[in-house]
């Protein structure tokens, strides 16, 4: 899907927290070789960099528009369009660190232990994803987007959740790494606005069904969805709408 880096951007912070948290638990060092996957337009890559300014970064993201945006933030930071389902690390790297991005890859049974032999010894894989499938966000765009007449367009594009059980996960890190740190975390998020969920869901899930939808079903469904979504996300006295987003974070170091 087209992904519109100054949508995304509008809710940086909601967004960021994850990615410094998941941060936080990285405990290297001095990592030398840093890999950032689906790195989007490199709010988190600069971060990287911050922390670890002797590191070489490279950012890895299929969207040229997200990466323009990267481009400009940072010269030092290495950027490449690559499409994650195929890349291959030409090295490895002491941290392997992907923020809000695998979750639009599909088979993870696979993907996972190909990341974990792009991991040096004594290196980190650290990943965040979402794990909000079953969320009304999710569930009400996903009932909108069987039914007639959208159902004909939207069926085929509409993926199962990506994200398996966080105890598939471990089976997979587990035999591969010598430590595994894992946990879910729901952030209560407290957005402001007429509809912030929908407005949210456009710039991921929801961007992505527009698109696939012919020029004059996209404005009824988004029109159907706005209102379906507010009835499952209603806007407190105070003008807050509260939004919980559960996410699923995991650590792994190389023996
Ligand atoms: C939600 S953004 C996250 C960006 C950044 N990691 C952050 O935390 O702000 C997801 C990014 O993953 C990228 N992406 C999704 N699927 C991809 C794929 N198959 N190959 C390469 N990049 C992909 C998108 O282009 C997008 O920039």
């Amino acid at each position: 899907m087209p992904w519109n880096p100054l949508a995304y951007e509008a809710f940086a912070d909601h967004r960021m927290r994850p990615a410094i948290d998941l941060l936080g638990r990285v405990a290297l060092e001095a990592p030398r070789r840093i890999a950032d996957l689906g790195c989007g337009s490199g709010n988190v890559t600069v971060l990287l960099a911050q922390r670890w300014p002797a590191a070489r970064i490279l950012g890895v993201d299929g969207s040229s528009e997200m990466l323009a945006r990267a481009r400009a933030r940072s010269a030092s930071i290495e950027w490449r369009q690559a499409e994650l389902g195929t890349w291959q690390a030409r090295e490895p790297f002491d941290l392997v660190y992907s923020n809000a991005a695998l979750h639009w890859l599909p088979d993870h049974a696979t993907l996972f232990p190909r990341l974990a032999e792009t991991v040096a010894p004594r290196g980190v894989l650290a990943v965040q994803m979402p794990s909000n499938f079953s969320a009304p966000s999710h569930v009400v765009m996903h009932e909108l987007a069987r039914e007639a007449p959208y159902g004909a367009h939207l069926e085929p594009v509409l993926r199962p959740a990506p994200v398996l059980e966080a105890s598939a996960y471990y089976a997979l890190l587990a035999g591969r790494f010598a430590q595994v740190d894992m946990w879910t975390t729901e952030y209560l998020q407290v957005l402001r606005g007429e509809n912030p969920v929908a407005d949210w869901t456009r710039s991921t899930w929801l961007g992505g069904l527009l698109g696939a939808l012919p020029e004059a079903l996209r404005e009824p469904f988004e029109e159907e969805y706005r209102r379906r979504v507010l009835g499952a996300y209603p806007k407190r006295a105070d003008g807050s709408t509260l939004f919980g987003f559960r996410r699923l974070f995991m650590v792994a170091t190389a023996a």
